[in-house]
């Protein structure tokens, strides 16, 4: 088996586990990755004025949780005098009268979303006459460890290939729950590398970063 989990590791070890929950009555691991669609909100922080730098906070999420580290981001940033705006790669924001960004997405298959991938090449132009910073919020590889530090950096391997982002922010989302997944699939999810449980989304390591990144 290879080191990294690729997204169709993911899936056939959710997809397997799914069926054996199944037959014990239990719920899947990912319920939200079945088809319902997820909200991908859009807000503003901070004041906008003549001194005020402009700062777009894109997004990708699948499940959601990448939506309320995006916020807390722009939260930050706004109260640090920026003025940030949250929007949705998927929605393909323009660029225009921007100073500065902020992009993050969610890991699947080791890897930023398609759609932030497909919008950061598409605006790669502007991107390197800027400030970029980029985050990943994802449930694997979250320890210090030699292994799991290099494979969580790797994650952004495709986007340093795009852009040089001025800082990297690693941070757990949403893992299983012991309410929406069997504890083998719980089992087989850190035997992967699994760290996250339920949500880890760790606030203060998300206000600090954002308090710290130089825009
Ligand atoms: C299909 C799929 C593949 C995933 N692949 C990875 C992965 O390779 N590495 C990782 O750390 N997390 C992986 N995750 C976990 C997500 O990154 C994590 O749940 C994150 O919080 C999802 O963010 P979102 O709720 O904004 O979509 C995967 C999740 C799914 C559903």
């Amino acid at each position: 088996m290879s080191e990294e989990m690729s997204r169709r590791e993911f899936v056939g070890l959710c997809a397997c586990v799914g069926l054996g929950a199944a037959a014990v009555g239990i719920a899947g691991c990912a319920p939200s990755t079945t088809g319902t669609s997820v909200e991908t909100p859009s807000s503003s922080y901070g004041e906008e004025s003549q001194m005020s730098k402009r700062v777009l906070v894109g997004y990708a999420t699948r499940t959601g949780s990448t939506v309320g580290v995006a916020e807390a981001i722009a939260r930050t940033l706004g109260e640090r005098g920026f003025a940030a705006d949250v929007r949705p790669l998927r929605g393909g924001p323009s660029l225009d009268g921007y100073d500065a960004c902020v992009l993050g997405s969610a890991i699947n298959g080791a890897a930023w979303l398609p759609e932030a991938m497909s919008w950061l090449e598409s605006n790669a132009a502007d991107l390197k006459k800027m400030p970029a910073a980029a985050f990943c919020v994802h449930s694997m590889n979250g320890e210090d460890d030699a292994k799991q530090t290099r494979k969580r950096l790797a994650y952004l391997d495709k986007v340093r290939g795009v852009i040089s982002p001025v800082a990297e922010g690693f941070f757990l989302g949403k893992g299983p729950t012991a309410e929406d997944t069997s504890l083998i699939a719980r089992w087989a999810f850190k035997a992967f590398g699994g760290t996250a449980e339920g949500d880890a989304r760790d606030w203060d390591k998300i206000r600090v970063w954002a308090e710290q990144v130089q825009l």
